[in-house]
């Protein structure tokens, strides 16, 4: 959430003219040393230095490493190591070590001495992918420029966060990367995350490139005079730390990047469930009211989330004893629990300076960020006047992960089952320079007065004798030369190359950026990974309080990597329906080019009031979503779906095949946390990275291998028009063949019960048998499973099944692979996972032949599926 607030407004220094980077020297090269697998060389300012926006940096050093022969590793960075670069601790990307070279590897390095510049060429096909020689080099104190020249109107993806477009526009286009909160996900501005990665398609090819780099920075792409085009870095520190990726597929890219950044974390099954929640649920009452209602209206619900109401004047690490009494909360986690059923509330970044517990232990630990002279940094946020935790700092961890321990225990505080975290970009409320943050807190009513406590509600049958009426009861990285934590003598408040934040000054609305971290970092080069480092904290702290369960992270800020240990909700969208289309690349982007596949949008909306159609068809949508949860703000009307008949309906439906498809998604997810293998949410051209018209499709996807989604995009419409890649497909609610593919189809007949959705032919699908009786995961985990054999034109057919216990880290599992072939179904795989559920029958969509020979299914899976089908226990559809 957010929330519109005046800075003064410092003035700002001149603009600087356009061109003012023309008399930059660049660089020439010298002692180049060359092995097997790298290069090295210096890099030496070739003339005076321009100084336009900083310090000409004389002497820099270049290394490249064939690393592997898909991936090479260019880095360009200063002699003296002074400069910033991102600390292991916080991503460590693989260097040294090259297991390719020059002559083997798929990508091929070549570089000009005076002025310097470089080129990436694929050996494959001799596409020249990266080249830098259209200007010179520029590496000062405060900005690093680096231009690659492209082909005319490229296809590129990736470098968010944003809100724009899911192929990136190619001209007069900027992309700045510097985590900021904003309510309603403006375009054309930062937005939450930093994921300085593209992806671009060439001629049915695809490469990668990433720029590990966290400080602020504009990515420009356009085009001089229509002729040529670029794509140029602009950053405002740091190093050149480039990735090149070969790709040749977009799945090969995204397994190549997955190696760079690391894969992402495995997560439990029930959070594949359905969550509820809103700012503004005012007391626990009103949370087991909407559980309650939501049984009531047979909807299964999975997790119940409370917003910042749940706190005692907005302090994270407190419950509001009016409200939120802890005896209460406790009872509440406990029904749910009993009930299978998960709870989960927001952490905020600060610590407020008048929660003595929390704090104290902070000041006790040293862990909040100060001046230089040893003065505490404070800052606003909900609760008022605020102290932020330094995650650099050696206690930071035992800070945290003792909050967590404490508040979360669960013998007595509140047994939450996952963290929501927010704010973390992080966002003050206290514009440069904060004279005084108690004040201004005070000004802006800081925190807002609570509600009135309710003393009257209604009977909630099943529940604890407490949430009855009252009356009933009683209310209760290595280096040689400097240690690369920052060049020293910059402007950290002011820098002088502005990127396009949205802010007066770079430091507004966030922690200053001259504020030096400890080991001697600075906010002004780690400000895009505050939230990296707070994700990274949090499973640390989850994983001290449950050691065996995987860490449930929903974040609203991320930086490159994040999947490793958290998922992401794209923040504060509104009711509308360019929100629930945006929603749609917006997952593409970050489960198959960002590899952060745990990700939602706010179902119905999160801003302004949502309408009964638009919440109907978000209902739906969202059941293709990794993250499935409704959530709206406190100024928006209630928005649970048991509100609306209609609603109920289409949710009931959509939850229903969500959980019949359960096994098969969470088999998808689980394969892309082997290699980042994009197997979750994908875009068309990564499936069919040679069909041309893939490539601007930003409304369909993958759900998983084999299921296209295809929803309507347009509002009040009971149509859709989509495009089917020349394949097989089968309508997956009617079992239907398409009788034309490689073409625009059209739909008349998609009702606000409907979504159109195909299987792709040669797939074979587990689905759970009674999706549509069991209440939650856990009873959906004792159906049985059917198969559905999608065939191919040859008749073929595969599929993977993976099952483990859901929840820990060290449970064994079993991974299956079916093959159907010539009316023969060949289980195999290692089954390693104990279990009852068995394999009831299979459903054949594409044959005629209803004689074909099926053999037995109707065996327990522990003894393993290697069964022959029999007939008496399958069915055969025809196509
Ligand atoms: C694109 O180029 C034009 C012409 O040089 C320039 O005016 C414009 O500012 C550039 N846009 C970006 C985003 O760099
Ligand atoms: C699911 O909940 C409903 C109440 O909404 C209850 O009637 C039904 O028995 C439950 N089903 C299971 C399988 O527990
Ligand atoms: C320390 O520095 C901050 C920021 O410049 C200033 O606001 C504060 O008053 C200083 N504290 C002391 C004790 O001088
Ligand atoms: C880096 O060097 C500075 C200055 O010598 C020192 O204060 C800081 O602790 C060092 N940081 C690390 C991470 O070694
Ligand atoms: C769609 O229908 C809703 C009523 O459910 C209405 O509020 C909205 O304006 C309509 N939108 C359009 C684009 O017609
Ligand atoms: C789909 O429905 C919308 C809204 O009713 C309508 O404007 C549009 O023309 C329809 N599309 C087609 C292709 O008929
Ligand atoms: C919707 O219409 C299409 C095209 O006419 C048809 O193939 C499909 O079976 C229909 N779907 C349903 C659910 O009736
Ligand atoms: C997993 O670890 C727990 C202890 O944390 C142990 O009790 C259990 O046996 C282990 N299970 C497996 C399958 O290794
Ligand atoms: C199943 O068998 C095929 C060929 O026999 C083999 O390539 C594949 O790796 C096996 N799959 C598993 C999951 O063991
Ligand atoms: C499977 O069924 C047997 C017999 O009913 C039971 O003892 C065992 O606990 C069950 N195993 C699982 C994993 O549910």
């Amino acid at each position: 959430m957010w929330r519109n607030f005046i800075y003064l407004i410092p003035l700002l220094g001149t603009a600087v003219v356009a061109d003012v980077t023309d008399s930059c020297p660049g660089y020439k090269v010298s002692h180049v040393q060359q092995t097997k697998g790298t290069i090295t060389a210096d890099l030496t300012l070739a003339g005076s230095p321009c100084n336009v926006y900083g310090t000409d940096i004389e002497n820099l050093k270049l290394i490249v490493e064939y690393q592997t022969d898909s991936r090479l590793h260019v880095k360009i960075y200063d002699e003296d190591e002074k400069v910033y670069q991102i600390p292991a601790s916080v991503l460590e990307t693989p260097s040294g070590q090259p297991q390719s070279s020059s002559n083997q590897s798929d990508l091929i390095f070549s570089y000009s001495e005076a002025p310097f510049s470089f080129a990436v060429q694929r050996r494959s096909d001799s596409e020249t992918l990266f080249n830098s020689s259209g200007s010179n080099l520029i590496f000062e104190s405060q900005y690093v420029r680096l231009r690659t020249s492209l082909p005319l109107n490229p296809y590129l993806y990736g470098l968010g966060e944003d809100s724009d477009s899911f192929r990136l526009e190619v001209n007069n286009y900027k992309r700045t990367l510097w985590n900021t909160g904003q309510a309603y996900l403006p375009t054309n501005g930062p937005l939450y995350g930093s994921h300085p990665f593209y992806i671009e398609m060439r001629n049915g090819r695809a490469h990668g490139v990433f720029l590990s780099n966290s400080n602020g920075m504009d990515i420009n792409i356009n085009q001089t005079s229509g002729t040529s085009q670029y794509l140029e870095y602009n950053t405002i520190g740091g190093v050149l730390d480039f990735y090149f990726l070969a790709g040749p597929a977009p799945a090969d890219v995204a397994r190549q990047y997955a190696s760079v950044i690391g894969t992402p974390a495995q997560q439990s099954y029930w959070t594949y469930g359905f969550h509820q929640c809103k700012y503004g649920y005012q007391d626990i009452m009103m949370a087991a009211e909407v559980v309650y209602n939501y049984s009531q209206a047979g909807i299964p619900l999975e997790t119940m989330w409370n917003d910042i109401d749940y706190m005692d004047l907005r302090r994270t690490w407190t419950v509001d004893p009016d409200r939120f009494p802890l005896e209460k909360v406790q009872e509440f986690v406990t029904y749910l629990h009993e009930n299978q059923q998960h709870y989960i509330v927001m952490v905020d970044p600060p610590v407020s300076i008048n929660d003595s517990t929390s704090y104290n232990n902070g000041v006790d630990a040293g862990v909040f960020i100060q001046y230089d002279n040893g003065t505490e940094f404070l800052a606003v946020m909900w609760p008022g006047a605020v102290s932020f935790v330094d995650y650099f700092h050696p206690n930071s961890q035992n800070y945290w992960s003792g909050q967590i321990g404490s508040f979360f225990s669960d013998s007595n505080g509140i047994g939450v089952d996952g963290i929501w975290i927010d704010m973390n970009e992080p966002a003050n409320f206290c514009g440069y320079p904060c004279i005084d943050a108690v004040d201004l807190a005070i000004q802006m009513s800081n925190p807002p007065q609570p509600p009135a406590v309710r003393t009257s509600w209604d009977p909630l049958p099943g529940f604890p004798v407490d949430f009855q009426p009252p009356g009933a009861s009683k209310f209760r990285r290595d280096s040689t030369a400097g240690n690369m934590t920052g060049f020293p003598d910059r402007d950290l408040l002011n820098p002088p190359y502005t990127i396009g934040h949205v802010q007066p000054l770079l430091s507004t609305g966030t922690i200053w950026g001259d504020l030096s971290l400890y080991g001697g970092y600075t906010a002004y080069d780690t400000h895009n990974l505050y939230a990296s480092q707070m994700i990274a904290h949090t499973r640390q702290g989850l994983l001290d309080r449950r050691s065996n369960e995987r860490p449930f992270i929903i974040s609203r800020s991320t930086f490159a990597g994040d999947g490793r240990n958290g998922g992401h909700w794209t923040g504060d969208n509104a009711s509308w329906w360019s929100h629930y289309l945006l929603s749609i690349f917006q997952h593409m982007e970050f489960a198959s080019i960002f590899q952060m596949p745990m990700v939602g949008s706010d179902v119905c909306g999160f801003n302004d009031d949502t309408t009964e159609t638009l919440c109907a068809r978000w209902a739906m949508l969202g059941a293709w979503y990794p993250f499935y949860r409704n959530h709206a703000d406190i100024g928006a009307n209630f928005q649970e779906f048991y509100r609306w008949p209609l609603v109920t309906d289409v949710a009931k439906k959509a939850i229903a095949t969500r959980f019949q498809l359960m096994d098969y998604f969470y088999t998808s997810f689980y394969q892309q946390t082997l290699d980042g293998s994009p197997t979750t949410i994908t875009p068309l051209f990564f499936q069919y990275p040679e069909d041309p018209n893939t490539l601007e499709i930003n409304y369909q996807f993958f759900y998983g291998p084999s299921i296209l989604v295809s929803p309507v995009t347009v509002e009040n419409a009971t149509n859709a028009t989509f495009y089917l890649p020349e394949d097989t497909f089968y309508d997956f609610w009617t079992a239907e063949k398409m009788p034309e593919t490689g073409m625009d189809v059209y739909y008349d007949n998609v009702t606000y019960m409907d979504i159109p959705v195909h299987i792709r032919g040669g797939s074979i699908l587990p689905l759970r048998t009674n999706a549509d009786q069991v209440n939650t995961t856990t009873q959906l985990r004792e159906q049985d499973f059917e198969l559905i054999i999608a065939l191919d034109d040859n008749g073929k057919a595969k599929g993977n099944l993976y099952l483990d216990d859901g929840i820990s880290i060290n449970s064994t599992s079993s991974f299956m692979e079916f093959t159907y072939n010539n009316g023969q179904l060949v289980v195999n795989g290692t089954f390693g996972y104990q279990t009852n559920v068995t394999l009831q029958s299979a459903t054949i969509y594409g044959t005629n032949d209803t004689t074909s020979p099926i053999h037995s299914l109707n065996k327990a899976l522990n003894s393993a599926w290697k069964a022959e089908l029999s007939s008496s226990n399958s069915t055969v559809r025809s196509g």
